[in-house]
């Protein structure tokens, strides 16, 4: 009977076959250890001497080399001491394809070297479980979403305006137009939600930024979730409800890849919303009382300024108020004061840095055309937006969510470049 590694739990005590490759072998004496993997899971074949063929028992202890593809036939048993808790005792080995000098040995090598050879190094237990925890997020964004009521409507990736302003774009010729790879889907989002109220997008995003950081990536994947008819409070709400979601279904779901990872799930069983709020203005004060004297209003913070305003929390932290001038052309000033704008960022904790941005948006035509004026944004391209406040316009609040870090904070891993199966990085394009 065929099967795969994560389903040999209902084949305990009965013979299988599964397809795999060979991650990493050792041997004692008259005993084989096989680690197989299959992309469902890694388990261990126990090849016992006395128990097979001579020739299948020199097969697994010397001939098999690492990644070699095999049928592996074998009993499914009980075996507590593994994660999976389950091994297959082996009878017969089937060698499909030898493969010849893996370039991935069990070493330690380099992280450059690695990322040369990321269409392999995908294969490894660590990037296994990662990019296992990040399907994990995107299914749990899929049901919370749909849970709530949402639409899924996704917006175009060749673009003929910019939505986060026009310095980090992305430009390419549309036959005989200039067009530009999607910033964000956000523009878009706001049309759909005036067509189906409440809608989120999931798609890649792209910032010609020359940012080397371990939080920056060229090419990333973004959830935007917009909603007509919620002003910003009842935003955050769904903010810290919907990343309480994904970080409990993680614990859930991944437990086995939480473990090889090694993370600390103390840090996120008490995820769970609400989530504080402090004001731009009162960070600042927090800043100024640490000793930061590199930072004033109306300036950005940077990551040391982030991480320091999360360190004072266990949980993701939003930052609310942002100085009307640091922030986007959109986004709806406080009525009590117009300096700041209507909009957060969550900080997620441990120093993973800004995993959300989103605001209330300005719903008033005449504003929002003021707005275009102070940020030389003319043309056609710009116009189809300023008519979703002619026609029935409504408050409406929307954020966007960015994969690579939150799958960084989640499964505890240093840097973005681990998170995304082909990271694009500034000197990086392959493969
Ligand atoms: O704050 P940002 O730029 O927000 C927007 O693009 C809004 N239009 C979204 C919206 O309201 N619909 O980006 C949102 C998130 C950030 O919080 C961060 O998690 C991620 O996208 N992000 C990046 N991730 C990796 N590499 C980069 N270069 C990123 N830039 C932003």
């Amino acid at each position: 009977m065929k099967t795969t590694i994560n389903q040999v739990y209902k084949h305990v005590g009965e013979e299988v076959t599964i397809g795999a490759w060979l991650a990493n072998k050792r041997s004692s004496g008259k005993i084989a250890f096989l680690q197989l993997r299959d992309g469902t899971g890694f388990i261990q074949g126990v090849v016992v001497k006395s128990d097979v063929e001579e020739e299948i028992f020199d097969l697994a202890k010397k001939q098999l080399t690492q990644e070699s593809s095999l049928y592996v036939t074998g009993i499914i048993v009980e075996d507590t001491r593994s994660p999976l808790g389950y091994e297959i005792q082996v009878n017969h080995i089937e060698l499909i394809h030898e493969a010849v000098d893996y370039p991935i040995t069990p070493k330690n090598h380099g992280t450059e070297f690695l990322m040369d050879h990321r269409h392999l190094w995908l294969r490894s237990k660590k990037q296994h479980a990662i990019m296992k925890i990040r399907n994990e997020i995107i299914r749990a964004t899929y049901e919370f979403y749909n849970q709530q009521g949402f639409v899924k409507v996704d917006p175009p990736i060749l673009t003929g305006a910019s939505a986060e302003g026009t310095t980090e774009l992305f430009h390419t010729k549309y036959f005989d137009e200039d067009a530009y790879l999607s910033q964000s889907g956000q523009l878009y989002m706001e049309a759909a939600a005036m067509a189906f109220g409440k809608v989120f997008s999931f798609g890649p995003t792209f910032r010609a930024e020359k940012s080397k950081t371990r939080r920056h990536l060229i090419e990333f994947w973004m959830i935007e979730p917009e909603m007509a008819f919620m002003e910003h409070e009842e935003s955050l709400e769904l903010q810290e409800q919907y990343v309480s979601y994904i970080v409990q279904a993680v614990l859930k779901n991944c437990k086995m890849e939480l473990q090889a990872l090694e993370r600390d799930i103390s840090k996120l069983e008490n995820i769970k919303a609400p989530f504080p709020r402090i004001t731009y203005d009162d960070a600042l004060s927090f800043l100024k009382e640490q000793g930061f004297d590199d930072v004033e209003w109306g300036d950005d913070f940077g990551a040391p300024h982030e991480t320091a305003i999360a360190e004072s929390f266990d949980k993701p932290v939003f930052i609310t108020h942002y100085p009307t001038k640091l922030k986007a052309f959109y986004m709806q000033p406080d009525s009590d004061n117009p300096d700041v704008v209507l909009c957060a960022d969550l900080i997620a904790p441990e120093g993973y840095g800004e995993i959300i941005g989103g605001s209330q948006r300005i719903d008033d035509l005449e504003l929002m055309e003021q707005r275009y004026k102070e940020h030389g944004l003319t043309g056609p391209a710009y116009e189809w937006y300023l008519e979703l406040r002619k026609y029935g316009s409504v408050p409406h609040s929307g954020f966007g969510l960015g994969l690579e870090r939150t799958v960084a904070w989640i499964a505890g891993i240093e840097h973005v470049r681990e998170t995304i199966p082909f990271p694009r990085l500034l000197n990086r394009l392959y493969p």
